[in-house]
């Protein structure tokens, strides 16, 4: 496997011009009016002699350009992502739910560690998604000052909020506990646990009065970004991944399992624009990615492991049907060593196998289409997807 940064996104990074780093390294020497800098959010008095819009003076942060206009283009990547969500589109209720309620319902279709594996599951995915909603729409999009990204987040959340009409859909489905699964991350510790740690790295964008552009300030939002991107989205949702389409593959579950599917084509996006976003600003910002910053990262990727291994043996403390804590741990582990190699860093943990090797088959939905017998409605249209 190519764990090249470069070959798993379809990246064409803009380097920054002399003048983008000039102006970022040495502000003092910056000849451009303050009364030519946009504010950030967009929002505040036009002002009407305004020039056009520059290439060279958009930015990921700190930008000086006018945030109301998408054109001209800068960064490309995050554009095909937006086309690329567009083009993905799917609603929870189109999928049948009706093996599932008769599995769910029935007296030994499952065991009670089944089970409990699949309501702590969905549980955790329940308020995760409103989790990642809320941090996209009220912490990182007033902050990442680009016409093109914004565009990005706005589908990217609208597609959380399919994910969580997900969650509704299943819950109404099977005739669950609805307090017991939408509040498990306020009961189950193993669930708080991940949940806090990620909150407590967007607790500083959420002052009112926090804005970027001190080293510090720019450090905490990509602190943000790391947490809820590469963290939440590109880790613990990969492992609560492998457990359902484990049971999707043994016949279980099979309608959630193919909505997991579907999630998991969405989020695969949603990692890749986060790594983009966080590698185009370092570029842009090499500043910011200091030896000790890179440490830090790789810690919060090592932490953030560790939490999931206790999440794995609360969720599945006997295992089953080849899928146990153990497991989970080593693909934890597989999947740091691969944000780090994306983000340019270091692995974190000795190389490892990949524990679960049917993953990659089980995100090719054509091939689902068979083997599940459900269902599925094709909207990708000749796309690649590159999956991760
Ligand atoms: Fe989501
Ligand atoms: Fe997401």
């Amino acid at each position: 496997m190519n764990l090249e940064y470069k070959n798993m996104n379809t990246l064409d990074w803009s380097e920054p011009t002399a003048a983008d780093v000039s102006r970022r390294l040495h502000p003092a020497f910056d000849k451009t009016p303050k009364s030519a800098i946009a504010d950030a959010t967009g929002l505040g008095t036009i002002n009407r002699s305004g020039g056009r819009v520059r290439v060279d003076d958009k930015a990921m942060i700190n930008c000086r350009a006018d945030v109301n206009q998408l054109l001209p283009l800068k960064y490309r990547w995050a554009w095909e992502k937006y086309l690329s969500g567009c083009n993905n589109h799917w609603m929870p209720t189109e999928v049948s739910m009706q093996a599932d309620i008769a599995l769910w319902k029935s007296k030994d279709g499952l065991t009670d560690d089944e089970r409990r594996a699949v309501k702590r599951n969905l549980g955790f995915f329940a308020a995760s998604e409103s989790l990642v909603a809320n941090n996209i729409v009220l912490a990182i999009y007033r902050h990442l000052t680009n016409p093109e990204c914004r565009q990005y987040l706005l589908r990217q959340a609208f597609e959380e909020a399919v994910h969580t009409h997900t969650f509704q859909y299943i819950v109404e489905s099977l005739g669950l506990d609805e307090g017991e699964l939408f509040n498990m991350y306020r009961e189950v510790p193993s669930i708080t646990d991940k949940a806090a740690w990620a909150l407590k790295h967007t607790q500083n964008l959420d002052d009112p009065g926090f804005s970027t552009g001190t080293p510090d300030k720019d450090r905490a939002f990509l602190r943000d970004l790391v947490a809820f991107y590469v963290v939440f989205e590109g880790m613990w949702f990969y492992t609560g991944f492998a457990q359902i389409l484990s049971l999707g593959r043994r016949n279980k579950m099979v309608g959630i399992a193919e909505q997991y599917q579907y999630i998991l084509r969405d989020e695969s996006i949603h990692l890749n624009f986060g790594i983009d976003v966080i590698n185009q600003i370092r570029v842009e910002n090499p500043h910011l990615w200091s030896a000790a910053f890179q440490d830090e990262i790789r810690q919060m990727l090592r932490e953030a492991a560790e939490l999931e291994s206790a999440y794995a043996k609360d969720t599945m403390p006997r295992g089953f049907l080849g899928l146990n804590a153990g497991l989970c741990e080593t693909y934890m582990h597989f999947i740091a060593n691969r944000r780090c190699a994306q983000l340019g860093l270091a692995p974190v943990f000795a190389e490892t196998e990949n524990p679960f090797p049917w993953m990659s088959e089980a995100m090719d939905l054509k091939k689902e289409k068979n083997f599940f017998e459900t269902r599925v409605i094709e909207y990708q249209n000749g796309g690649a997807l590159a999956w991760d």
